[in-house]
């Protein structure tokens, strides 16, 4: 069985994070999320509208995902990619480069982004209506 692991804060879900999500599990069998914890996204000075366990529920509803983790912080991809099994780690190429260390233990690939949307975006748009 080939698995595959994606991360991400994944907050507002929108149609880039259904077709990151599904291109992801296109690539194996078995998909594994990893969530920002509210605590982590503070770390890295982000705040996302939905708290953890919220976007936790949203993405276990999407059919693509089998099974979601809690990302608390930076080291711990590689803890999980070895834990897991990992064949296959996937990110948007925003983050290309980012973690092409980790081509020791696993696959690293990087997808196109979908064009014109972020979670960002959509929280900027909605300000801007009112
Ligand atoms: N993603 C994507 N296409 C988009 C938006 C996100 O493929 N239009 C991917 C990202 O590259 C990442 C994953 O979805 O691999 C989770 O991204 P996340 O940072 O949670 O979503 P963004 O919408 O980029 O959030 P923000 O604007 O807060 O950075």
């Amino acid at each position: 069985m080939k698995k595959v692991i994606t991360y991400g804060t994944f907050d507002m879900l929108h149609i880039g994070h259904v077709h990151l999500l599904r291109r992801a599990k296109a690539l194996g069998d078995y998909l594994y999320v990893g969530i920002s914890s509210d605590e982590f996204n503070a770390l890295k000075n982000k705040q996302a509208y939905y708290r953890l366990e919220e976007r936790r529920t949203i993405v276990e509803a999407i059919r693509y995902t089998d099974e979601v983790l809690v990302e608390q912080h930076w080291e711990q991809k590689r803890h999980d990619i070895l834990q897991h099994n990992i064949d296959i780690f996937v990110m948007g190429d925003d983050w290309k480069g980012a973690f092409d260390h980790l081509s020791d233990i696993c696959q690293v690939i990087y997808l196109p982004r979908t064009v014109g949307i972020s979670t960002t975006k959509i929280k900027r748009d909605l300000h801007h209506e009112r």
